[in-house]
């Protein structure tokens, strides 16, 4: 038995995490949920939008599945998900972009690993207004973030026997800033020869993965450009609907999708799960799980492949719950 800490979040969160739930059910999961709300929720029920409560719970589980939370645009809150990272020092996002069976995308043989620093950079939040009519936004790079996440990236690449790790900055105008995430990852990738090392400016990076990004094997990036990157990959595959990921830190873990609250299609049960279940997948993986994550990963490809049952973002007609009762028959078709 597990017990894992759910943020079910908001906007399509809830309806995407319940659809995840339902399917652990049907594959037997023993699985004890501890449920908390953060982001607006919290903040208009408690005041607070990261509770204490919620902190506590995925310190002693280790392990939480997060749906997406909402964050104002230019004002209101700071980013719950953010501080989340912060929180916990969810040092590592880690980001896979692969073309799944049976959904058709733009590309194929497309096999990325994104992983994206996740504390600092422009995401430190220290901004102020200098005098009227101008802002300081601060960009936070450290030796330390930047040895600590090309490590990352370069222990994953082995692990998983990924042949290259490239390295993404903006090093020839941010020659301090960038520069020293790029001689941090420079340095890091000395003492692992057997995995090769590049680098690319990001422009040129954005424009290269549009025209060929099966080339690609694991990018190092900063914050920022992870994020932006992140969504450009998710558009290389499928969109959004499809594309998992995982904040890892040395202590505590946190799956989340890629995607956001998808405000425009909350509440109206069309946003497709798979990005979420994928997410969920890693995390049954993360906890040596691997043949109900196994099972689960071939009910999913059984419906995506089958093609009848798909939700709208992928071309198809099926609610999330449709797709969500779909999934739950292959896999107790396969029990
Ligand atoms: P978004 O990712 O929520 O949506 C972008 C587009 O993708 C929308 O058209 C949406 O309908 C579609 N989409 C996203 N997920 C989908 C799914 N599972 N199925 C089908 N379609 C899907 O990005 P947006 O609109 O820029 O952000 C909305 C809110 O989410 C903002 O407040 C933002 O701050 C927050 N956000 C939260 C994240 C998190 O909790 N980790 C990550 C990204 C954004």
């Amino acid at each position: 038995m597990h017990t894992i800490t759910l943020i079910p979040g908001d906007g399509i969160g809830p309806e995407v995490t319940a659809a995840v739930l339902r399917i652990f059910k049907a594959a037997g999961l023993d699985i004890e949920w501890e449920r908390y709300e953060a982001g607006l929720i919290a903040f208009e029920r408690y005041k607070r939008s990261l509770p204490v409560e919620l902190l506590d719970s995925i310190r002693r589980n280790k392990v939480a599945l997060k749906g997406p939370l909402t964050t104002p645009i230019a004002e209101g809150i700071t980013s719950v998900n953010v501080g989340l990272r912060k929180a916990l020092e969810l040092y590592a996002n880690l980001r896979p972009v692969r073309n799944l069976a049976g959904v058709e995308s733009r590309f194929t043989g497309v096999d990325l690993i994104i992983v994206r620093e996740n504390t600092e950079d422009l995401y430190s939040g220290l901004e102020h207004e200098v005098v009227p009519g101008v802002v300081e936004s601060l960009k936070i790079i450290t030796e330390r973030a930047s040895t600590r996440i090309a490590e990352f990236a370069f222990a994953y690449a082995k692990a998983h026997g990924r042949a290259r790790v490239t390295a993404i900055h903006k090093a020839n105008i941010m020659k301090l800033g960038d520069g020293l995430f790029l001689e941090s990852a420079r340095k890091v990738s000395r003492e692992h020869t057997d995995v090769s090392y590049d680098e690319r400016i990001v422009d040129a990076l954005c424009m290269q993965l549009v025209m060929a990004p099966e080339t690609f094997d694991v990018l190092l990036l900063p914050n920022l450009y992870g994020d932006i990157v992140s969504d450009l990959c998710a558009g290389l595959v499928g969109g959004l609907g499809v594309v998992p990921g995982a904040n890892l830190g040395g202590d505590c873990a946190v799956f989340e999708a890629v995607h956001g609250s998808a405000p425009d299609i909350a509440n109206k049960n069309l946003a497709n799960p798979t990005a979420l279940l994928l997410s969920a997948l890693m995390m049954l993986d993360h906890l040596g799980e691997r043949e109900a994550a196994a099972r689960i990963r071939a009910a999913l490809d059984e419906v995506l492949v089958a093609g009848a049952i798909r939700t709208r973002d992928l071309g198809g007609t099926a609610s999330t719950t449709e797709f969500t009762d779909a999934v739950c028959r292959a896999v107790e078709g396969s029990g």
